[in-house]
């Protein structure tokens, strides 16, 4: 017997309800009319389609795969490694050399620079020299007339490795303290003392699995030498000013000698915060040898086995609480698996620290931190940077805790909340002013009808043994500004031609998330001109220099402040003029809907410019733009890390197969605080998409490294990400209205990210329904919480650990 379709339909009521009152979503058409009549209506806060929408739709937006290829260019194919750890005894690439189209071979042995990447901990080698590290780890390249010449010849290299044992998960590198950086440890109060004085506890381990970003836009480089030892380098990089100081660095160059452009990405995620950049050194190292143009795209498969991927976490964890569930104390050991080498781990695994507590005060607290290195892909930034590895350990904790006091879990997460004048400093030290949790979760408790829908999803259960529901309310609390405080800054170009029309340039690059067009809206505004007037240009080092990684969530905070600033310049030097010629004080003048408005005469902003520039007056200008406020000891993980918070909070209802172990979404309920948004259509579309990438990483997407540490889940084939059928028929979402309390660029807050931890209210309701199907109130589910996850919780004896 196999589940009905309708025996999934959800406890909302009558079946799927219809589509989510998503606000605002009247999409005006992006035209670039140079004529376009003035709206007279602020661009911000008003919803319209992403800068590129209709190009990309139409096949018209080019990524670094579609620009016309340089006469004589050369594809780079990569040579990996069979295995796992072993050393590098030799490396025989005759036959690969007498292929035809093919060109050369590109090993160590070829770098000019420093063979190891200029990364902070300098602890990887570009290509692999002694030893290998893990399965695909880079050890040359093949460069050929053709991609599949290439492909076909790196395939043809014999590697001749001596195997060594390999460390292939984090708690056995824990067990031999294996690590990639040394343990951190957070610590508040007794939590010893805490912990036995407490009316319960509760102990357990918790697996939690990795994620491949899978971009649609796989990583991709494209070196092109110029005269005089100059290159520019085409980079799907999230942090171009990175990949400059890389490939300069492995080129043995300065860094003025490299010019590192991204239009946009099809897709980062994270997984473009630093490993774009080992492309582009491996192309450009190709391209210095050969003396030829090179491009390094690599095929699916094999970015899979090269790149990192989210970290996987386990945990050991004991809490004490009190019979309403409160917490008095925490102890908690987490084990980060970061791959061979450092890469980001340091800060991800901190971010872990800092999201501990997601919303919740914790009372005493340890919280112990291991960075552990295993042979395997060396882990990265992925959406949420280590929040959503904390968040899942806490929201996991409080659930267990709730079902072993026989209570309701949304008491148990109310009842620790963070309060606004006590109980408010987290455990590293910050305290939390912008507290919107217990209003925002009580007005999704209402809208989501949770208590009643909960009541509902009970007496299912009672009645139907095979299928069986859960419904989990989490919220997030997330902290915005990268924890490597000097990121928290950005630089724009704002240029006015002389016929009126305006080009932005600034330091983030666009993956996707709408950067481009928020940046475009908040100087439209500034300027005082309809968002028609404005093309964004790519991102560039050329042109704003040490730009930091569009990551963190934090574009448009950064660049669009420092975009406005850019706008304010030139805003300022015009109204300067037009008081000039109308005897009135600059700031009686205003700048609004395409015209320039004196007390005296009403002109247009084309008018004004062609007038201005006759006279001499600048037209363009720079703008940069530094986060207040923050600051923390990076030895103890105390201060002010984080300039604000952004909130939200999500219900999920879910129903298992208890016979197959299949589950599917049946409602999703999300209020989510974006600040007064830039664009409620991108920002909806950011929590949608971020909210379902969250569900891929706790559902399907299961990352399996064999016996030998090859990684068996490396193409769409065996690794599941979400699909169209997988969105579930009821999907709301809304926003909370309330502005940032910080001074934010126009109100708003960062989106990018927090909507990630959403989903951990579906891998809640699945151990609730695990649970309930069980009988004993015991959820012993991993995540992911894949098919066979689920039976095995559903099998799994009730005395093991949970
Ligand atoms: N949205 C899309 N469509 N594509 C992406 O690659 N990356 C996410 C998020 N949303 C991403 C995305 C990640 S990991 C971050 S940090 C932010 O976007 C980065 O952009 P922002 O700071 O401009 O929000
Ligand atoms: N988030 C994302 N990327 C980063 C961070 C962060 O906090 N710190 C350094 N790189
Ligand atoms: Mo996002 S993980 O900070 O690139």
């Amino acid at each position: 017997m196999t589940a009905r379709d309708d025996d999934f339909t959800s406890a909302t009521g009558g079946g799927p309800a219809g589509p989510a009152d998503a606000g605002e979503r009247n999409l005006a058409p992006g035209t670039h009319s140079p004529h376009a009549p003035p709206s007279g209506q602020p661009a911000t806060g008003r919803s319209r389609p992403h800068e590129s929408a209709r190009a990309q739709v139409a096949g018209a937006a080019t990524y670094i795969d579609d620009i016309p290829e340089l006469r004589g260019t050369l594809h780079a194919a990569p040579i990996l490694s069979t295995v796992a750890h072993g050393v590098l005894r030799g490396v025989d690439t005759r036959a690969a050399l007498a292929l035809p189209g093919v060109r050369g071979v590109l090993l160590a042995g070829d770098i000019p620079g420093d063979p190891v990447l200029a990364t902070f901990v300098h602890d990887e080698p570009i290509f692999a020299r002694d030893t290998v590290e893990h399965v695909g780890q880079v050890v040359g390249l093949v460069v050929a007339d053709s991609v599949m010449q290439a492909r076909r010849a790196a395939r043809r290299v014999v590697l001749d490795i001596e195997p060594l044992p390999a460390v292939l998960d984090a708690r056995q590198a824990h067990a031999v303290q294996h690590y990639v950086l040394p343990p951190v440890v957070v610590r508040r109060g007794e939590p010893e003392a805490a912990l036995a004085g407490a009316p319960h506890r509760l102990s357990g381990q918790l697996e939690v699995g990795g994620q491949e970003h899978f971009y649609l836009e796989g990583q991709i480089a494209y070196a092109q030498p110029l005269e005089q030892g100059q290159w520019r380098i085409h980079s799907s990089t999230q942090h171009p000013a990175e990949v400059q100081h890389w490939v300069a660095h492995a080129l043995g160059l300065e860094n003025n000698a490299v010019t590192v452009e991204c239009r946009r990405m099809g897709g980062g995620f994270g997984g473009k915060e630093t490993q774009a950049g080992h492309l582009a050194v491996w192309a450009a190292l190709a391209a210095n040898k050969l003396r030829r143009p090179v491009k390094l795209r690599l095929d699916r498969d094999d970015d899979f086995l090269i790149t990192g991927k989210r970290h996987p976490f386990a945990y050991d964890w004991e809490a004490g609480f009190d019979d309403a569930g409160r917490l008095a104390g925490v102890k908690i050991a987490m084990l980060a698996n970061c791959g061979f080498s450092a890469d980001l781990s340091g800060p991800v695994a901190d971010r872990a620290i800092f999201h501990t507590d997601n919303a919740y005060h914790l009372g005493d607290v340890e919280i112990a931190s291991y960075r552990c290195r295993t042979n395997t892909q060396s882990h990265t930034a992925f959406r949420g940077f280590g929040g959503p590895q904390g968040v899942i350990l806490i929201e996991a904790i409080l659930g267990e805790i709730a079902r072993h006091l026989g209570l309701d879990p949304l008491d148990v997460r109310k009842a620790n909340l963070y309060g606004t004048r006590e109980r408010n400093v987290t455990h590293y030290g910050m305290t939390v002013e912008d507290n919107i949790l217990e209003p925002l979760i009580s007005q999704l408790e209402r809208t989501s009808r949770y208590r009643e829908r909960r009541e509902r999803i009970a007496r299912w259960n009672a009645g139907h043994p095979v299928i069986q529901r859960g419904i989990a309310i989490t919220p997030v609390k997330f902290g915005i500004s990268f924890t490597a405080t000097f990121f928290n800054q950005a630089g724009a170009l704002v240029h006015v031609f002389t016929d009126g029309s305006v080009q932005v340039n600034h330091g983030g690059t666009e993956m996707g998330q709408g950067l481009h067009t928020k940046i475009m809206q908040v100087v439209a505004d500034e300027l005082g001109v309809p968002f028609e007037r404005l093309r964004c240009t790519p991102t560039e080092t050329g042109k704003v220099p040490n730009a930091s990684a569009t990551a963190a969530s934090s574009g448009t905070d950064l660049n669009g402040r420092a975009a406005q600033f850019a706008a304010r310049h030139v805003r300022d030097n015009l109204a300067a003029f037009v008081a000039g010629l109308d005897g009135c004080g600059a700031g009686a003048v205003t700048l609004r809907g395409g015209q320039v408005i004196s007390p005296r005469q009403t002109r247009s902003f084309d008018e004004v410019v062609k007038a201005a520039y006759a006279n001499r007056i600048q037209l363009w200008s720079d703008g940069f733009y530094r986060t207040p406020k923050i600051h923390y000891d990076k030895a103890t993980l105390t201060g002010r890390p984080f300039y604000y918070f952004s909130y939200g909070a999500a219900c999920t209802e879910v129903a298992i197969d208890t016979l197959t172990g299949e589950s599917r979404v049946l409602a999703v309920d999300i209020l989510h605080d974006v600040g007064t948004s830039l664009n409620p259509a991108i920002d909806i579309g950011q929590i949608e998409g971020g909210y379902v990438q969250g569900l891929g990483w706790l559902t399907t997407e299961q990352l399996v490294w064999n016996a030998q540490g090859a990684l068996a889940t490396h193409a769409p084939s065996t690794y599941k990400i979400p699909a169209t059928g997988d969105i579930p028929a009821h999907f709301r979402v809304d926003l909370w209205h309330e502005a940032n309390p910080e001074d934010n660029v126009g109100g708003s807050k960062a989106v990018g990210e927090p909507p990630f931890m959403l989903a951990i209210s579906a891998w809640e309701a699945l151990r609730e329904a695990v649970a309930a199907a069980r009988g004993d109130g015991r959820a012993p589910l991993v995540a992911p919480a894949t098919a066979e996850n689920v039976l095995k919780a559903l099998q799994t004896d009730a005395s093991m650990p949970g």
